[in-house]
């Protein structure tokens, strides 16, 4: 069989049609997720059950026939199975216990620990790997270490990340040692998913654009180059998708620096200037603005169409800027498709 589509893209071939997936492609905008997760209980509950994650990865795949699944789990689940408590309150989001305290973080446990929590995520993996059609893709990610450790600090999701940044100034000895942990982490619990069967991996670093200057290159870039390379020494081969969101102009360059075989790019950048300065380096990802998922018609055509164009002349996956959101109309992701496809 010929090698799948986002492979290919990943190595840098330039496809008449760019292969397509969607950032939280399994998710609440979908009436049969809504299903399932009330099915399994709560959001964790769902993620640690392999079978009902597994299926909740499928749905997105046998409605629309995207090109790649992406696991069901979330970044969330590596400081649990550090030892942090973690539990989502319904229409807020996530909640953990703080580590703001040296003593906080000397309760947390070492790295080479986090399986036995993380066990159930493995076997959704492998019951995906049997699944799934075999042209479609399946990847694993974890999130990059400062955006899982702004949750960590914080106990929650925050706007300006302030708590990591004052953690950051305060004492920086700990802020370390808890990137280095969650580095340590992050490392195990990928290379974990790929023994398991993912394809690639995909590293979320959501609140990248919050670290500016020499702090964007030691807490955003450092731990990808190391993520990376470790996981390449150990799983020669394995393509990674770096998403550092809302970089801005330390996009540029960023694959070369750190090692990854494509850079995932967020909407505020221009999908012209993005050709231009970006994806020269090899294989971007991107970048549709998830509103239109909610907003649809003649609008979402014409941007999809300009940014399918923009990047025609490299390797290019298709998908949205940030993940769709709850209130989007699932008849717009199938336009969406459609028009990158070339049937619309
Ligand atoms: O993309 C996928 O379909 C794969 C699964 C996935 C989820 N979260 C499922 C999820 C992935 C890749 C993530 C990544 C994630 N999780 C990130 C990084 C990407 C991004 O969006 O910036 C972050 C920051 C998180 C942490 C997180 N998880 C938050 C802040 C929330 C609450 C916000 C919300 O939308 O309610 C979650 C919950 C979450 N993770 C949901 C899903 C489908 C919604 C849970 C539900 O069903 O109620």
């Amino acid at each position: 069989m010929a090698e799948k589509t986002i492979l290919r893209a990943l190595k840098g071939e330039v496809l008449p049609t760019p292969p397509i997936w969607m950032m939280r492609q399994a998710g609440r905008y979908l009436p049969e997720y809504k299903a399932t997760r009330a099915q399994a209980g709560d959001f964790l509950s769902l993620c640690y059950n392999p079978d009902l994650a597994a299926e909740v990865t499928l749905q997105p795949i046998r409605r629309y026939g995207f090109d790649a699944a992406i696991l069901f789990a979330d970044i969330l689940l590596l400081p649990q199975a550090l030892g942090a408590d973690l539990w989502f309150v319904t229409g807020e989001g996530p909640r953990l216990s703080t580590i703001t305290q040296q003593s906080e973080f000397d309760a947390l446990k070492p790295a080479s620990e986090v399986h036995e929590t993380l066990s159930p995520i493995y076997e959704t993996v492998k019951i995906l790997k049997r699944e799934l059609p075999a042209e479609t893709t399946l990847i694993g990610f974890a999130g990059a270490p400062w955006t899982v450790a702004t949750y960590m600090i914080a106990g929650r999701g925050t706007k300006d990340q302030g708590p990591a940044h004052a953690l950051k100034a305060e004492n920086r000895a700990l802020f370390e040692a808890i990137l280095e942990r969650l580095t340590e982490g992050t490392i195990e619990y990928l290379s974990k998913q790929i023994e398991a069967g993912a394809e690639v991996v995909k590293l979320f670093d959501s609140w990248a654009g919050s670290l500016k200057g020499e702090d964007f290159d030691r807490y955003a870039l450092a731990p990808a180059k190391r993520i990376i390379a470790e996981l390449k020494a150990r799983h020669p081969g394995i393509p990674v998708i770096a998403f550092p969101r809302e970089a801005g102009e330390k996009y540029v360059g960023f694959a070369k620096a750190t090692g990854a075989d494509c850079v995932a790019l967020d909407n505020s950048v221009a999908p012209e200037w993005a050709a231009a300065n970006v994806q020269v380096d090899g294989c971007v990802q991107g970048n549709l603005a998830s509103s239109h998922m909610v907003t649809g018609g003649e609008a979402l055509v014409r941007e999809t169409r300009e940014i399918v164009q923009a990047f025609s002349k490299g390797p290019h996956i298709f998908n949205l800027g940030h993940g769709i959101t709850p209130d989007a109309d699932p008849e717009n992701v199938q336009l969406m498709i459609d028009t990158v496809r070339g049937g619309a």
